[in-house]
């Protein structure tokens, strides 16, 4: 299966440590275990700023990053090799791991962090920090630093300057390197397979979870962990809740079904939305508003290329999308002026997309000084327009409420504009009924 490389890995702490300013230190906690209930914990998810740094993918691990340390930059204090718990829980990497196979300089347990890592900070003059995250993570730096200062009367020297290390890490990792395009590539096209199967598999009759059944088949099938967050299967009027999550209403006949879903590979998100008739067959309504946000989705591409700013493909989908709801009807006025009030929002109440990459709404400024971000090669994100006309919508024909529609892909900026990298599932109309003619004929 496709990874990340444990080069990058190094090439990631060597990049963020050339941006600190001497005489530093960062410092970065895993992801605590969460529990489930009583001994069951939930599956274990590394925090993405550590796992960019470390690809260690241990809980109870700790990172310190020490520019110019003689005995070496990089430290990570982990949990000791145990073969009691390892029958139990599975393998550690161990100290020795920690160094032969994750590239550390050094390596400690991690129940001796309160007597090592004090003697580290102390000396620097800054920690970085993401400060706020990990409660009790932030409780327990501040008791090393504590420690430092009592021992001040003896010489020692506790930092003096707190930095927010999570702006530094977020600009790096809002650039994407080849191999974390190729990782992100490799998700988009499980996602892909996984929307072209429950596509297939849909029936009137069938549930929801029918068909994220068929998606988590797939996810796992391609090697996906998990998704990269609840997957969203909703008939009919639900498509109109933005984040729907019961997943468990009957697909019915002559109803659409909107699934956003996406797995997750090395901790890459991917983040697919597609809308389709359960029956394969679109209505003449279903169609219309189907076919207004596919030309929004598609001419916010053209809105994707360096030098462009993060907001024009999101105004690009506002005019493509308040000059069809007007065509069709749906709202009256000049285009301009229904802008410029936002007579859009009832129907179109999201932004185009946001940044994809280890988290599914990934990290990154999208404002730089007060302006929009420009874009540059690397950079990932979603385009994703809907339109949603509420069940209730006293101010619309009734042939319209509760259609849903939302079309979403993943893309990449490159030197000269966008790569799509959800292209491995229908979009058109015709390429959508056409699949799932040939789905129920097999059936
Ligand atoms: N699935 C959440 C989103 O599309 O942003
Ligand atoms: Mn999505
Ligand atoms: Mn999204």
């Amino acid at each position: 299966m496709i990874r990340i490389p444990k080069s990058e890995y190094s090439r990631r702490r060597k990049a963020l440590m050339a941006e600190m300013e001497p005489n530093s230190i960062a410092i970065l906690p895993a992801a605590p275990m969460y529990i489930r209930n009583r001994d069951v914990e939930h599956i274990y998810r590394q925090d993405s700023d550590f796992q960019y740094l470390s690809g260690f993918p241990e809980p109870e691990s700790v990172i310190a990053l020490i520019p110019g340390r003689e005995h070496g930059e990089y430290v990570l204090f982990c949990r000791e090799r145990d073969p009691a718990r390892e029958l139990w829980d599975g393998l550690r990497a161990g100290q020795d791991g920690a160094i032969s196979e994750y590239g550390a300089d050094d390596a400690f347990p991690i129940g001796d962090i309160d007597d090592i890592l004090p003697g580290l900070i102390e000396g620097r003059s800054r920690v970085y920090y993401a400060i706020g995250s990990n409660q009790e993570f932030d409780h327990r730096l501040m008791e090393w630093i504590n420690t430092i200062r009592s021992k001040a009367r003896q010489g020692a020297q506790p930092p003096n300057e707190f930095v927010a290390l999570d702006h530094l890490l977020h600009d790096l990792r809002l650039y994407k390197s080849t191999n974390e395009v190729r990782v992100m590539r490799a998700a988009a096209e499980i996602s892909a397979r996984a929307h072209v199967r429950a596509m297939q598999a849909s029936r009137p009759g069938l549930y929801e979870y029918h068909l994220e059944a068929e998606l988590d088949y797939e996810f796992r099938k391609g090697g996906a962990k998990m998704p990269a967050y609840g997957s969203i299967v909703a008939a009919g009027k639900n498509a109109c809740i933005l984040h729907y999550r019961e997943n468990d209403a009957v697909l019915k006949d002559g109803d659409l079904v909107l699934i956003d879903a996406g797995c997750e590979i090395d901790c890459y998100a991917s983040d697919i939305t597609r809308t389709f008739p359960v029956s394969g067959r679109f209505s003449a309504e279903q169609k219309a508003i189907y076919e207004l946000v596919l030309a929004a989705n598609e001419e916010a591409f053209k809105h994707i290329a360096p030098g462009k700013h993060w907001n024009e493909a999101h105004e690009a989908t506002v005019q493509v999308i308040t000059a069809g709801l007007v065509e069709l009807g749906l709202l009256q006025g000049d285009v301009e002026e229904l802008i410029a009030a936002e007579a859009y929002k009832p129907f179109y109440m999201h932004r185009a997309g946001h940044w994809l990459g280890m988290d599914v709404h990934d990290v990154g400024d999208y404002k730089v000084g007060g302006e929009w971000r420009v874009l540059e090669p690397g950079m990932a994100m979603t385009v994703e327009p809907g339109i949603y006309i509420a069940a209730d919508n006293q101010d619309v024909a009734k042939k319209w409420r509760g259609i849903g529609v939302r079309i979403e892909d993943d893309v990449v900026v490159t030197r000269t504009g966008c790569d799509i990298l959800t292209t491995g599932v229908p979009k058109t109309v015709a390429e959508i009924e056409a699949l799932m003619a040939t789905a129920s004929e097999v059936a």
